[in-house]
């Protein structure tokens, strides 16, 4: 884990339990992620997947362990890490480019108003706002706010961008467009991201590595699922991929029976299994993709 940006390593949360002892949601748990990765979390209501994405955050505090990125451990929130949680989070008395334009000024606080708000207003472009600058947070749809949050996220350019079930508050049409625009700016900018849903497909879609968590308590990763499909692929074309199926298969299986039987299935003779470097599996992979959908 030595030289991986971000290194999760052996971190571990407890909560005092109502009987006096303590509740731990899990423990010794260790991940590492790349430069410009993209990560999903996917694993069941209350397994700890939140708590993880806080502590990334820099907003909790691990019980036992660290997080290291890019070479120093965090120590509280920081303006290198930006989050995107389920509701928008803006300031309602200030304008989109206001919004964005007061997270650009945190960011870099010798910057002159003119520098600023053209920084911000590149932002707003990126996630196709620009014309939307002087509207109210009150005028704008549920779609479009979080667009602003995505644009004042992306504006201070982190180190990482976290975010919480952004898209699950959203109608499915727009829902699929933003996916679109997330992926197509994290690819073009690099950004690295670690998201956290339970839609299996918007998994598939955006993620080049699924992370499988366990039912808690002591949940724990089971296995990362490294994304067989092409790199370029388009959101209508992923179905049509000879591994989807193969894919979405082994994480609803999962999902549906693995979650909860997991240590069941660790006390299988000869099941080998490192909490410091789980499985990665690549369903599908071995499937010979059709021309026409290679990246
Ligand atoms: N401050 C707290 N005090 C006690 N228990 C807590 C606290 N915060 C979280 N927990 C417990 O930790 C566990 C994990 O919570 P967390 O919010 O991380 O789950 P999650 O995987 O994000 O779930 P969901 O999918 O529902 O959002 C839950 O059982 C929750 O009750
Ligand atoms: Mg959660």
């Amino acid at each position: 884990m030595a030289n991986a940006y971000i290194s999760i390593e052996a971190i571990a949360r407890r909560f005092p339990a109502p009987d006096g002892n303590r509740t731990t949601i899990f423990e010794d748990l260790w991940f590492a992620m790349d430069r410009g990765e993209f990560v999903c979390v996917i694993g069941h209501s209350g397994c700890g997947k939140t708590t993880v994405l806080n502590i990334l955050a820099g907003l909790d505090e691990p019980t036992e362990g660290a997080v290291i990125i890019d070479g120093k451990a965090i120590e509280g929130p920081s303006l290198d890490r930006a989050v995107i949680f389920q509701s928008h989070g803006l300031l309602p008395w200030r304008t989109v480019l206001g919004n964005v334009a007061y997270a650009v000024a945190s960011k870099w606080r010798d910057w002159s108003k003119a520098q600023v708000e053209e920084h911000a207003k590149k932002s707003i472009a990126l996630v196709g706002l620009a014309g939307a600058e002087h509207k109210k947070p009150a005028e704008l749809s549920g779609g479009m706010k979080q667009r602003v949050g995505i644009a004042r996220a992306l504006s201070i350019e982190p180190k990482i961008m976290l975010m919480d079930e952004p898209f699950s508050a959203l109608d499915a049409l727009t829902r699929g467009t933003l996916q679109d625009e997330v992926r197509r700016i994290c690819r073009d900018t690099g950004q690295t991201v670690f998201m956290i849903t339970h839609d299996v497909d918007e998994a598939i879609y955006l993620a080049d590595k699924i992370v499988l968590m366990t039912n808690g308590p002591d949940a724990r990763i089971a296995e990362i699922v490294a994304n067989p499909l092409p790199a370029g692929r388009a959101r209508n074309e992923v179905h049509k991929h000879p591994a989807y199926y193969p894919l979405r298969s082994h994480i609803i299986d999962f999902l549906v029976s693995r979650s909860k039987a997991f240590t069941e299935e660790l006390a299988v003779p000869g099941k080998v299994w490192n909490r410091r470097a789980p499985p990665v599996v690549s369903p599908g992979a071995d499937v010979a993709p059709p021309a026409a959908v290679t990246a």
